[in-house]
């Protein structure tokens, strides 16, 4: 398995571009299963979880072309199958976003329990009780959600128990050819939902309200081929700018969009960081100084992403003083907390908080990366330690980062990957 090996100690200077996002782009490329016209999506991110979704749409016969700069077609016409097979569902937890626009499209869908990150159970109730109630049959036979609807899916009014992304984008798929309209109360309402909608409402579909948490969908009986340019990756973005915090030092990233990480830079900023801003640019600029703690508690968009707590409790670790960092959206997410304890951090986790105490230095040590953006939080901590660190089963973050090795090179960091014997 490859390595990420990091020499540590250096400040990070210069600029980062960002890439598109990964939590868009997946179900942005679902999303083409509802028209059998040709979409054309760019700005896609080069990243194993979009070669994975790539090789389970290209398993149903869609047709797939990809040009040198990851500009791609899919055109969805020539659908010869309705099943996501166990071992491409296995590596990815968004591969149950297949389920709506199938079942929509095809009133048929057969997929695999997903897998994904082990950050806790991650149950999938809510998606399907979403579609029973647009009339869609679910049963669950030998590992497999099989679901089946007599015509069209009918509009329903759902309301959510838990705030749920997934389970948001899933239904408002299913919604965009149901018959009539479907309200869904209690929406999620993260960037990457208004993205999706923006893409959907491209090609024909009538989403309405999105961004709020009251997400209204006519649903139409045809949609369209069209084009779409994905959104930046605000994770990708927050976490290279919590890399510079971390070091002390500067990184402007570019073609990023300062709007869709309110709640990160605020918190930055209370580290002492100066942020500065433009359109589609956002520079944090540590001055050399230590990071001072802060308090984080998770929540759904508008609020702290859970996505980003990991790579903060890293600056919390260098940090002047005690801050905790508190996740309230899954189980099971302070994973790399033990192995920042190894490099020599103080951090207790009580329930579901992390209580840092920051320390002088970190050490580098051998780490293994245990889910995405834990792996993030790793190759950080290696930066700002002194000595060698290799991070270890580096495949998550490769499902999240596009080229993060060159990425950090480019702004002083002295990390290289050391592939597997
Ligand atoms: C998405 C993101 C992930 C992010 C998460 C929360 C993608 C591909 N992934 O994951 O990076 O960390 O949002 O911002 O976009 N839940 C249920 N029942 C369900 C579905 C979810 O109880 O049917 C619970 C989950 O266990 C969790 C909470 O709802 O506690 C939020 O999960 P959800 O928003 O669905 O996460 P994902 O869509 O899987």
């Amino acid at each position: 398995m490859d390595k990420l090996v990091i020499q540590g100690g250096a400040r990070l200077e210069g600029e980062i571009w960002i890439s598109g996002s990964k939590n868009a782009a997946l179900p942005i490329l679902f999303a083409t299963l509802l028209t059998d016209q040709k979409v054309t999506l760019s700005n896609l991110p080069h990243l194993q979880d979009i070669t994975t979704t790539i090789a389970l749409l290209g398993a149903l016969g869609v047709t797939i072309s990809i040009d040198d700069n990851m500009q791609i077609t899919v055109e969805s016409g020539s659908l010869n199958a309705v099943t996501a097979p166990y071992d491409l569902v296995k590596t990815m937890r968004a591969s149950i976003l297949v389920l709506g626009p199938l079942l929509a499209k095809y009133g048929e869908a057969n997929v695999s329990f997903p897998g994904g990150c082990a950050i806790g159970s991650r149950p999938v109730d809510l998606h399907l009780k979403g579609l029973e109630a647009m009339g869609a049959e679910i049963e669950v036979d030998q590992g497999y959600i099989k679901a089946r609807t007599n015509g069209r899916l009918k509009g329903a009014n759902i309301l959510m128990d838990v705030v749920s992304v997934g389970a948001t984008e899933n239904l408002m798929m299913a919604a965009a050819l149901a018959e009539g309209t479907t309200v869904i109360q209690n929406a999620a309402r993260e960037p990457e939902i208004v993205d999706l909608a923006r893409c959907m409402n491209a090609l024909g579909a009538k989403v309405e309200d999105f961004g709020s948490n009251t997400l209204t969908i006519h649903g139409v009986e045809k949609m369209t081929g069209g084009e779409y340019s994905i959104m930046p990756d605000r994770i990708e973005t927050g976490t290279f700018l919590a890399a510079a915090a971390a070091t002390g030092g500067r990184i402007k990233t570019t073609k990023a969009d300062p709007t869709s990480l309110e709640a990160v830079l605020l918190k930055l900023k209370e580290t002492g960081a100066e942020i500065t801003q433009g359109d589609d640019w956002i520079q944090l600029d540590m001055k050399g100084k230590r990071p001072k703690a802060i308090n984080i508690k998770t929540a759904p968009y508008p609020g702290f992403p859970t996505d980003m707590q990991a790579q903060l409790s890293v600056v919390n670790a260098v940090a002047e003083g005690t801050g905790r960092i508190t996740e309230t959206i899954f189980e099971n997410r302070h994973m790399q907390v033990q192995e920042l304890n190894r490099m020599g951090a103080n951090i207790a986790v009580e329930g579901n908080t992390a209580v840092v105490t920051g320390v002088d230095k970190l050490n580098g040590a051998p780490v293994m990366a245990s889910d995405l953006r834990a792996s993030a939080a790793l190759v950080i901590a290696g930066m700002v330690a002194s000595g060698e660190t290799a991070v270890d089963r580096i495949y998550h973050i490769d499902r999240g980062y596009e080229c993060i090795e060159e990425k950090l090179r480019q702004v002083g960091a002295r990390i290289r990957r050391v592939p597997s014997k």
